[in-house]
């Protein structure tokens, strides 16, 4: 899957080019920098590729989603509908500008029901944020359509979707605004790295400021510049960019070849009647960083994750609904609300009563899928191989716990 799989001698002549005259901050030293913008040239690209307005880098897709939140305003007394399936960086967000992370069920897209996003709007709703998660897409007529009915903003995380696609749109662009992520593990890498990527020009201006402290950027002199909001420092670095411009640079070559070795290994494990694939609301427009597909049910599903463990095959296969990470199920310092600093009282009460809910409708979806990583250095054979592997394990399991049909 992820960009630093084929690092080489592109990303290297870019941070050389930085290392060359030794400025790594993105902002002035316009003299000694001779000229080596890298960050302004990777939002240049970014804005390019993905056809939006405004790109705005930052240090982390932690930091981007922080930094689209309070771009929009999100804040004390709102919530955000957000699914229990992403990474926890999505819901710290929420949490970082005082928001209400309001947890809601996903379907077999992996990403927001939009019926059961309706069921959660209140009039403290503000913001839908569905995650495009592993390469593709939420259902984003629905949810396009449900924000325009109750005025509603639209912040997509697409920071495991870079280059992926809905009818013709990027991810990330389609929504008041949309975020990034990349880190070492993503399509495209910055070793870390973010970005909030928006078509409005208020959305941007706030996120420029927000990220570096207020700054207003408005003259040459850093010193001089005014601050007509509080910010933090969310900043790229220079030598972060570099290696950004250089990846964003191969983006095709890293799609193509991850859409390849998707295809075989989807036409592979096709021959096994019982797995069923994720339900992918635009096909053409996925990323395909990930194979994602179902067993008939949770029993057959564990124990074919016990299998491919017991078989040393397990690694890149990723068993979602176990993971301490990236599901509601494990939570706990959610659920608990374990924070370092005291919180107001009001906030931790509606937080907890949202992640402890009952997502017995997620359960059924997560507890029978697994994804399996596409990786861009597989060859033809490896594939093969590694797809057979699967299928045996799969048929060995059903032999010992045949399903009903
Ligand atoms: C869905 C999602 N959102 C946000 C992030 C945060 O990105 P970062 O690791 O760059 O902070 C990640 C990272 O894995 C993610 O998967």
């Amino acid at each position: 899957m992820p960009g630093f799989e084929l690092f080489g001698a592109t990303e290297r002549k870019h941070v050389n080019d930085v290392l060359e005259t030794g400025i790594m901050m993105r902002y002035g030293f316009d003299g000694p920098r001779k000229g080596i913008w890298k960050a302004k040239e990777l939002e240049q690209a970014l804005c390019q590729k993905l056809g939006c307005q405004y790109a705005q880098l930052v240090s982390s897709g932690t930091a981007a989603l922080t930094t689209a939140m309070a771009a929009l305003g999100i804040g004390y007394g709102d919530e955000v509908i957000m699914p229990a399936f992403t990474f926890v960086a999505s819901f710290e967000a929420v949490l970082s500008v005082g928001a209400v992370p309001v947890l809601c069920d996903v379907d077999d897209t992996l990403t927001l029901n939009p019926e059961a996003v309706r069921q959660l709007i209140t009039p403290k709703t503000k913001c839908v944020m569905p995650v495009h998660m592993c390469g593709s897409m939420a259902n984003m007529d629905a949810l396009l359509l449900l924000c325009k009915e109750h005025n509603l903003l639209l912040l997509e995380d697409a920071c495991q979707s870079f280059g992926a696609t809905y009818k013709g749109q990027y991810l990330g662009t389609i929504g008041d605004a949309g975020t990034f992520s990349f880190d070492f593990v993503k399509t495209i890498t910055c070793a870390e790295g973010g970005a909030i990527v928006t078509n409005r020009e208020d959305v941007y201006i706030n996120s420029d400021g927000y990220s570096d402290h207020g700054h207003d950027h408005k003259g040459a002199d850093r010193g001089a510049d005014l601050h007509p909001f509080i910010g933090y420092n969310y900043r790229i670095s220079e030598l972060h960019a570099a290696v950004g411009l250089a990846q964003i640079s191969r983006l095709e070559e890293f799609l193509s070849i991850q859409k390849r070795n998707h295809s075989q290994l989807k036409s592979i494990l096709s021959q096994v009647p019982e797995v069923s694939f994720r339900r992918i609301p635009d096909p053409s427009g996925d990323s395909c960083t990930f194979l994602c597909w179902f067993l008939p049910n949770a029993a057959v599903t564990k124990a074919v994750v016990a299998e491919l463990k017991a078989q040393n095959i397990l690694a890149g296969n990723f068993y979602w609904f176990d993971n301490n990470w990236h599901y509601i199920r494990k939570w706990d310092h959610l659920k608990n609300m374990i924070t370092l600093n005291a919180l107001h009282p009001e906030l931790k009460t509606a937080v907890q009563a949202q992640a402890n809910k009952d997502f017995s409708a997620s359960d059924a979806v997560m507890s029978r899928c697994i994804c399996t990583s596409i990786s861009l250095t597989w060859t033809e054979e490896q594939v093969k191989e590694k797809g057979e592997k699967i299928v045996g394990v799969i048929k060995k399991v059903l032999s010992e716990q045949p399903v009903s049909a």
